[in-house]
């Protein structure tokens, strides 16, 4: 059996998820058309809509459903930044930080490659903690220029958390919209759409749905450019046949984790903290990368000095038992992280990372399986980074 400790790249849908799931897939319908069936499919759609709704704490128009967390970004990030230069071709500085997901730093470059963005990345302390100061600094001086912000609520290499209520403050002042990327928070910490957000992006496979869901909530203030036209569904921002069984299996699964959430956060945290202190215990080199910084109950990010993560994490496949050394999507490829470059750490450091991921089936006796192996596959991945 394997030991699946990699649960902020993809977690397992909850089984009576799955099985309405398969149900819904076989109703014939589609919630544009008229008649009875397509109404039903369009109820489902609604129902779905109002649920995710209530979790997050928004109203049901704000809630734009997508394909997942990266198409949710890109229509976040190029749908303000379009709908700002159109109303003032100067107002085009887009300000983020470089600790964030690539779905997010991607769109931002491709606009400052094609689209004439400015960008001003944020600076980040050693704990992956996003200056604010200098936001509210930078904003002070160019609020006439700026298009809007994107900070994420949780990083998903780290965990670290960014105080977004602070980001809102700075932004409200000079009317800048505000977007989050919320799919590592989202079931992780109490995520919600409070006042004054513009934006929030969401992913349903990080929070026990399937994969290929996601959505956007937008401010029903906001004005946003639609990336695809064709159809006019979802507001008119998102064109395409609306996957209504994709819907509700997220809304279900979206309720049931933040449930989980409230009644069994203090368990994860304990969890955790015997997880970190049992790889300081017996790795005293290990260093807990966001440091004292707050963070989500379930996610560990550790630098090993002298050993490369790749190394580790196939050594620790052998022993089966799954773990990341960061980002899914730039794990396979022996690259260093660009969050943790971004904190300031050392291309070798930055390549010598895991990162260990709780989900809501996690047990003490999986963690003390992976800290007793972890001594040896230490040992092992250290010296093949000797010897390289
Ligand atoms: C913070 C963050 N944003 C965006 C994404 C992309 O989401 P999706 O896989 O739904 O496209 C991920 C996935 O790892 C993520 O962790």
């Amino acid at each position: 059996m394997t030991i699946y400790l990699d649960h902020a790249a993809t977690t397992a849908i909850y089984p009576v998820v799955a099985e309405r799931l398969v149900e819904d897939l076989q109703k014939l319908g589609n919630p544009s058309s008229i008649h009875t069936a397509g109404q039903t499919a369009r109820g489902m759609l609604e129902g779905a809509r109002e649920d995710l709704a209530r979790v997050v704490n928004c109203d049901r128009q704000e809630v734009i459903f997508t394909s997942g967390g990266t198409e949710s970004d890109n229509l976040a990030i190029k749908g303000l930044y379009w709908e700002s230069i159109n109303h003032n071709p100067d107002k085009n500085i887009i300000i983020s930080a470089y600790t964030e997901h690539h779905a997010v730093i991607d769109p931002i470059e491709w606009l400052e490659k094609y689209q004439g963005a400015k960008v001003h990345w944020l600076k980040v302390d050693e704990r992956g903690v996003v200056d604010l100061d200098e936001l509210e600094q930078f904003v002070k001086d160019n609020q006439d220029k700026i298009a809007l912000i994107t900070l994420m609520w949780s990083n998903n290499e780290t965990g670290v958390l960014t105080d977004l209520r602070r980001v809102v403050e700075i932004a409200k002042a000079n009317n800048i919209p505000v977007h989050t990327d919320a799919v590592a928070a989202f079931g992780h910490t109490d995520v919600n759409f409070f006042p004054g957000l513009t934006a929030m992006s969401l992913s349903a496979h990080k929070v026990g749905g399937p994969v290929g869901v996601g959505a956007l909530i937008v401010s029903r203030n906001a004005k946003l450019t639609s990336l695809q036209q064709g159809g006019g569904q979802e507001r008119d921002i998102r064109g395409g046949t609306m996957n209504a069984p994709g819907a509700r299996a997220f809304a279900s699964a979206a309720r049931m984790s933040q449930t989980k959430l409230s009644t069994e956060g203090w368990a994860r945290h304990e969890l955790l903290n015997h997880l970190t202190t049992g790889v300081t215990r017996a790795i005293p080199s290990a260093r807990f990368s966001r440091g004292s910084a707050p963070g989500v109950p379930d996610l560990a990010h550790f630098t090993f000095p002298g050993c490369s993560g790749d190394s580790m994490l196939y050594l620790l496949d052998q022993h089966n038992i799954a773990v990341s050394t960061g980002s899914a999507c730039t794990a396979g490829v022996a690259r260093a992280s660009h969050v943790l470059i971004a904190m300031g750490r050392t291309q070798e450091e930055a390549t010598g990372t895991l990162r260990i991921s709780i989900g809501r089936d996690t047990t003490k006796t999986e963690i003390d399986e992976f800290l007793k192996v972890l001594p040896e596959v230490h040992a092992a991945a250290l010296k093949a980074g000797l010897t390289a």
